[in-house]
């Protein structure tokens, strides 16, 4: 156990800087918050709530928010079905070298890929094309694009017009999982989700990622990456189905922690599906596709 506690800390460590980002004042009732804190102490020990104030204190030493994660120690309130939490900025240095040891942080650590080949694919196009259509895969890359004129996914919905794959096979309800992909997003691209986390309570999604504005937001709701176009980017998304908590990485820098949305049953989707406000055309390209998962035990 001591070893592999160490070990996560060799493979698993970053410096981080403490900025804060997207914080938005919305009305807040306290049944809707859901605290973030190292994991082996009880609320009281790093939260109090008196006079209307929330009282929020971490230690350097303090473990992570949960056990396993490579992250540094937190005290933070999550507003579920609000908003976005705290965002941390992670420096991370790809590949630096200090004493020998690689100095990266790497959301993959401690989670075991999974077997996946075309038969996780299933394509999500417009009802009345072929996937040929709408979708490509050429030296590796998956590239999947839609026009806002184009049909739903069956005959007769309302749904706006999607080019998405759902990865398939691995459904989950339980547990820890990651998707990991290289995206890349054409300049134009705008009102479209491009990954998501299916599965919630009273709603179809968890988690959407999606562009405005040339931007990567979270919904409509916080910004994550604010210029997103005509680069790769590494994507890695965590959700710890017991914490109810969601993680988005780009380039392996933690921007987003914030809650899912509930729900017994999960996949990930990629690719292109419009939402409001929607570019003519629709693109958005894949590589390196990965489905990872952990045990909490
Ligand atoms: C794809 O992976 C599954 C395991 O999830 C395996 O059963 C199947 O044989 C593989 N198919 C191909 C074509 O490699
Ligand atoms: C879609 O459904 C309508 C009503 O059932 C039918 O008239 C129409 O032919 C269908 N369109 C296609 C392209 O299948
Ligand atoms: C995109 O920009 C327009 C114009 O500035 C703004 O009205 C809109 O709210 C922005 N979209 C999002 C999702 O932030
Ligand atoms: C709609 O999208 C276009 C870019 O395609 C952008 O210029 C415009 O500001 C957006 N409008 C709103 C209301 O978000």
């Amino acid at each position: 156990m001591i070893s592999w506690v160490m070990m996560m800390m060799i493979s698993c460590r970053a410096d981080e800087v403490d900025t804060t980002l997207g914080f938005t004042d919305l009305p807040f009732n306290t049944s809707y918050y859901h605290l973030h804190k190292p994991y082996d102490l009880p609320e009281t020990q790093r939260y109090s709530f008196a006079g209307g104030v929330h009282r929020l204190w971490v230690y350097a030493t303090d473990k992570p928010y949960r056990r396993g994660s490579p992250t540094k120690p937190r005290t933070e309130l999550m507003i579920s079905q609000v908003v976005v939490v705290a965002v941390l900025f992670v420096v991370v240095t790809w590949g630096s070298s200090v004493n020998g040891v690689v100095d990266v942080l790497d959301p993959t650590c401690g989670f075991t890929e999974l077997p996946f080949n075309t038969s996780h694919y299933q394509i999500h196009k417009p009802f009345d094309l072929p996937v040929a259509q709408r979708y490509s895969f050429v030296d590796g890359i998956h590239d999947l694009w839609v026009y806002s004129t184009d049909k739903p996914l069956y005959n007769g919905s309302t749904t706006h017009p999607r080019s998405e794959i759902k990865i398939q096979g691995y459904t989950y309800s339980s547990g820890i999982w990651q998707f990991e992909g290289q995206g890349y997003v054409p300049k134009g691209t705008n009102g479209v989700c491009i990954m998501q986390v299916f599965g919630a309570t009273r709603r179809a999604t968890s988690l959407m990622l999606r562009v405005y504005n040339g931007s990567l937001m979270y919904y409509q709701r916080a910004v994550i990456v604010p210029e997103i176009f005509d680069r790769w980017f590494r994507l890695n998304v965590i959700h710890d189905v017991e914490a109810a908590a969601l993680e988005v990485y780009v380039d392996g820098v933690l921007l987003l922690v914030v809650a899912d949305h509930g729900g017994k049953s999960h996949y990930f989707k990629f690719g292109v599906y419009g939402q409001n406000n929607m570019s003519d055309c629709m693109e958005s390209r894949w590589k390196g596709i990965r489905v990872l998962y952990k045990n909490v035990t």
